[in-house]
Parts: structure tokens; C-alpha cells; sequence
């Protein structure tokens, strides 16, 4: 059973803090051997126009390719004026049933501060909705981004305990990317219900 997991970086800032917690997540499940293979998507070198936009075709069908191989997810997003980033809001307006259905997701927060909470709550509340992509009941909240992650060696208590945690959520990934698979082919999707309730 080959695991192939997909990490999307939800800000559309070049050199964000998200896609520096993106590469040290995608290092440590390669280090500890927990995929065979991992794929980056990048919301800020690989922008996605706003929906509806109808010159998509070069990045979404790029996206789009990655993400139907993928059978587990990691989704970061930074904390922006208490919400989940807007590039990665409309990424759920692309992204759908084919490409995420009953595939589970790792959800990590991203705050220079304090916060973090917040997108991960707005993520869970609204933008599972058609995909039915599926977040894990557990989760990443990396605050004070700034001083986590920097170097090979934890910086202090804060960064030893968040690394600690990275790698206990990324094996619990991989037991859900196990036990999921044979939902994915099991449930069928009338039409009628395509968009829920
Ligand atoms: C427009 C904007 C709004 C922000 N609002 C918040 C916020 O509400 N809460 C918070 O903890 N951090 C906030 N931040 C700081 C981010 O947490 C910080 O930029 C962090 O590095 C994550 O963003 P990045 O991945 O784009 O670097 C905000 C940053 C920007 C650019």
C-alpha cells in the first residue's frame, strides 16, 4: 500500500512562515519514513486566481493531478485577522469530491503570535463541505512561528515540545491513511447528494 501525502501551504506570502512549517513537516515524514513519496503545493509560488476565473487551466490542473494521488493530507494555514487564509478559502472553491473525498487531513495553525486556533476552527466548521475531505480529531498549532523550527536543534522548551508533537500527529496520519482506504471505495455518491443537505 504505497502512502503518498500532500502538503498545502495556505499562504500566499513568498517566504511565509507556512511554508517553512511545510518543509520541516515534509523533512520529518520523509526522515522517519512514514511515505513513500510527499508533494508541496504551494499557494504562494503556485497562486490560484480567484474563483470563478476561467484561465485556470495551467495551475489548478496541475494541483489537481497531485492531489488525486494523494492518500493522506496536511493543510497549514496562517492565522490573518482570525481567519483561515484567503488563498486557502479559495483553494476549497476548486478543490472537490475527486480530488479530497474521505481522505484524511492533518490541519496545522500558523500564528507569530498567540493565535492559531482560529483558522483550524473555520476549516473544521465550513471547508469539508462537498469535498468531504476529512480532518483528524487531532491537530498542530504553531505559535510564535518565528522561533520554532529554525534549525536542527530545538531552540528552547516551546520548539523540543512542538517537534515532539509534529511527530506523534504525522504517525496518527498515517493510521488514519490506513484505515480509510477502503471507505474510499466503499461509499458511493448519488448525485442528488452531492452538495450535502
Ligand atoms: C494580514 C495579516 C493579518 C494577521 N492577523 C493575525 C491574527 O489575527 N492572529 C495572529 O495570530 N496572527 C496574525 N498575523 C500574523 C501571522 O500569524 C504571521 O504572519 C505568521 O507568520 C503566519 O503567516 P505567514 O504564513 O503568511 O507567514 C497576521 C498577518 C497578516 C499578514
Amino acid at each position: 500500500m504505497s502512502r503518498h501525502i500532500v502538503l498545502l501551504s495556505g499562504s500566499n506570502r513568498f517566504n511565509s512562515q507556512s511554508i517553512k512549517v511545510a518543509h520541516y513537516l515534509r523533512e520529518r515524514l520523509e526522515a522517519l519514513e512514514l511515505c513513500d513519496s510527499s508533494e508541496l503545493i504551494d499557494l504562494a509560488s503556485s497562486p490560484l486566481p480567484l474563483w470563478p476565473e476561467e484561465d485556470t487551466q495551467k495551475a489548478w490542473s496541475a494541483q489537481q493531478s497531485t492531489l488525486k494521488k494523494a492518500t493522506a493530507l496536511i493543510v497549514i494555514s496562517p492565522e490573518w485577522n482570525g481567519m483561515a487564509c484567503p488563498a486557502l478559502k479559495n483553494f476549497f472553491l476548486y478543490a472537490g469530491l475527486s480530488e479530497l473525498g474521505h481522505k484524511p487531513a492533518l490541519l496545522v495553525g500558523v500564528s507569530a503570535g498567540l493565535g492559531g486556533a482560529y483558522p483550524i476552527t473555520e476549516l473544521r466548521a465550513s471547508r469539508y463541505k462537498n469535498s468531504r475531505i476529512l480532518y483528524l480529531p487531532e491537530q498542530l498549532i504553531i505559535r510564535n512561528v518565528e522561533s520554532i523550527f529554525n534549525s536542527e536543534c530545538p531552540s528552547d522548551e516551546n520548539d523540543m515540545r512542538i517537534r515532539a508533537r509534529a511527530d506523534w500527529v504525522l504517525h496518527v496520519l498515517c493510521q488514519y491513511d490506513d484505515a480509510l482506504r477502503t471507505i474510499r471505495t466503499a461509499i458511493k455518491h448519488p448525485p442528488e447528494f452531492s452538495t450535502g443537505m
